[in-house]
């Protein structure tokens, strides 16, 4: 059985609600895939440089952790948490640090590793707040970027993929803290019948 279908059949494994259902955009396979591209790009243009990754929580954990296995050479972590979201799918625009670096990014080539890049408020925080901190190089890498929803006039310098306009869940990413452990990027609907189906 794939991967894909053993991850989509099971209802009550994946916490779903009634009214709630998914669609798989991205199979995990295809993300892992991308992940491996996306790794050669970043070492193409820092070879022999320890790369110091921050992770944005929590919808980064996973796609921080299969990142930094394909990167190979020197890299550290660090994870910082911001909430510009409530509960729900409506951005309120806001940004607040929740909690902060636990180690100086003065000097290091520090790579930001974000989820999803939706109308940029989240990025354009981000940016100021480190750039102060006077790292050597910034760079970001996002997952999955929404183009139309851009508000602020930030761009991640690497990019896993471009999607439409939809809520996504799942490799991480959450609705009210649920489907984060969805394998594949998925596309929930709300709808009178909870089920899952597979593309
Ligand atoms: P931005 O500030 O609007 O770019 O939003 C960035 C943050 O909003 C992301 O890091 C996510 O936490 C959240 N977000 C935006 N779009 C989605 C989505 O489709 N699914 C889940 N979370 C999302």
């Amino acid at each position: 059985m794939s991967e894909k279908r053993k991850g989509s059949t099971s209802k009550s494994r994946r916490g779903h609600r009634p009214g709630e259902s998914v669609r798989i955009l991205i199979p995990n396979a295809r993300v892992r895939q991308r992940l491996k591209q996306l790794a050669r790009e970043i070492r193409r243009d820092f070879p022999n440089e320890p790369l110091h990754l921050i992770g944005v929580l929590k919808g980064s954990v996973f796609f921080l952790a299969d990142l930094a296995r394909e990167l190979g050479g020197e890299v550290s972590f660090d994870f910082l948490s911001v909430s510009s979201y409530g509960k729900g799918i409506d951005s309120t625009g806001e940004v607040k640090l929740i909690k902060d670096l636990d180690v100086s990014i003065e000097g290091r080539s520090v790579l930001v590793v974000e989820d999803i890049l939706d109308t940029g408020l989240t990025l354009k925080y981000l940016l100021r707040f480190f750039e102060e901190k006077k790292p050597k190089h910034l760079r970001v890498v996002v997952l999955l970027d929404k183009v139309e929803r851009r508000i602020a006039d930030v761009r991640a310098d690497y990019t896993g993929f471009t999607i439409p306009n939809e809520f996504v869940v799942g490799y991480g990413l959450d609705y009210d803290e649920r489907y984060r452990n969805l394998p594949d990027v998925c596309v929930l609907q709300f709808g009178s019948r909870a089920r899952v189906k597979s593309e």
